[in-house]
């Protein structure tokens, strides 16, 4: 063998990589790549695998960024991220949750992706044990075991509305005492959302037990039935996570934020200083714009509550009527345990047979997830039309 430079290659100790990278694959990410690779060969296909809205950010959002973008003065910000944002942040806790928050709790993070790894590093030492719900969002358990922390999962079902109680976190501590608990309402895969009085009863029972509780809201405003009530109306300590990737369609600007009890600010300013430097600057700046286009974004959401209701017209016809309850987000999980014990088969059937894509259970549920599969309805309704003729034609010929 030869090396960069045409010299034979002496034999050195082969470089191994850590066991904490060796997390799963997104799957859902491996089915975008195989839509997109369907899709240079010529073929068409109709994207509802990946969690992202399907419309663009509001103009007045482009217009504010391109404006920043012509100062050519695009910077760091402070660790925290932009006053003005965090200010922004803190009057929507008070707008829409009549909750005060002080912005300087709150730390502005790339996505709420980052927000996990500041706050899991500035709550927890090596080996922690932090419970989280199957089925769940797959990036929990894979950013906890890359930080060397420890994914407790907790089954969930219909008997719970698939969400997890106060109870299911006493007997998992009294098992092996647990260190914090992962919230998210709605939940992704499946929109399902926790009552209020489930939210107390946890917060209540985090408090009593000593345990941090965490609240993903990132699909706060995505609600369907009743709005969604943040974890800080039953306790002040809760870890917030949020960011404006789906009620505020920009996921790809990589901008989010955490709500930190006092104690976990400065942690969190020094970690982000090191790790991230700051959120980026022009995503700061957008985002901040973001909280004046309320009313088109509601128009949007608007569109997804349109597509809702197409999808549960439609999908019981096609054999596909039993989904997880749709409280929120723009998902429907569905149970597909009449066809096929093996998931990712199927949604590759349906991709290079129907040309949709969609995901795979194994993603969300390790156990269960052969038996479902995820689709996201945050497209146009003429794609969500036209996806369930596609699937129509599918279901005739399978
Ligand atoms: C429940 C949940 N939390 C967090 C994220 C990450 O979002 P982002 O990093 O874009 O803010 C996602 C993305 O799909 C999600 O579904």
């Amino acid at each position: 063998m030869t090396d960069n430079q045409g010299k034979e290659k002496a034999w050195l100790p082969p470089l191994r990589g850590s066991k904490r990278g060796d997390v799963n694959p997104f799957i859902a990410m491996d089915m975008m790549s195989a839509a997109v690779e369907r899709e240079k060969s010529g073929l068409p296909v109709i994207h509802m695998e990946v969690g992202q809205p399907g419309a663009p950010v509001p103009q007045h959002v482009r217009d504010v960024a391109a404006k920043a973008l012509q100062s050519g003065k695009i910077g760091y910000t402070e660790a925290l991220g932009m006053r003005s944002l965090r200010e922004r942040i803190a009057r929507h806790y008070a707008d829409t949750y009549l909750v005060n928050v002080p912005a300087e709790r709150i730390a502005i993070t790339t996505g709420s992706s980052a927000g996990f790894i500041l706050s899991f590093l500035s709550m927890f030492d090596i080996g922690a044990r932090i419970a989280i719900s199957s089925p769940g969002y797959p990036a929990y358990r894979n950013t906890l075991t890359a930080l060397g922390l420890e994914p407790v999962t907790i089954v969930t079902d219909e008997k719970n509305n698939w969400v997890m109680t106060g109870a299911d976190i006493e007997k998992a501590h009294a098992q092996q005492p647990l260190n914090g608990v992962l919230i998210m309402s709605p939940a992704n895969p499946s929109g399902t959302m926790m009552s209020a009085t489930a939210l107390q009863d946890m917060a209540e029972t985090c408090q009593r037990l000593g345990l941090w509780l965490i609240s993903d809201e990132i699909y706060h405003g995505l609600t369907y039935e009743k709005p969604a009530v943040t974890a800080l109306t039953f306790d002040d300590q809760a870890i917030i996570v949020n960011s404006f990737s789906k009620y505020y369609c920009m996921t790809g600007w990589r901008v989010g934020w955490l709500v930190l009890p006092e104690t976990l600010v400065r942690p969190v300013e020094r970690l982000s200083q090191s790790l991230y430097i700051s959120s980026p600057q022009l995503s700061q700046i957008a985002a901040e714009a973001a909280f004046d286009c309320m009313d088109e974004l509601e128009e949007i959401k608007m569109g997804y509550t349109r597509n809702r209701a197409l999808f549960m017209k439609e999908l019981p016809a096609l054999g596909y009527g039993k989904y997880l309850p749709v409280d929120g987000a723009f998902y429907f999980y569905i149970d597909i345990g009449d066809y096929t014990n093996d998931s990712v088969d199927y949604c590759k059937r349906i991709l290079n047979e129907a040309g949709i894509a969609l995901t795979p259970g194994p993603d969300f549920d390790l156990e269960r997830g052969n038996r479902f599969m995820r689709l996201s309805f945050a497209n146009t309704y003429e794609d969500c039309e036209k996806a369930l003729d596609c699937l129509k034609r599918f279901r005739q010929h399978s």
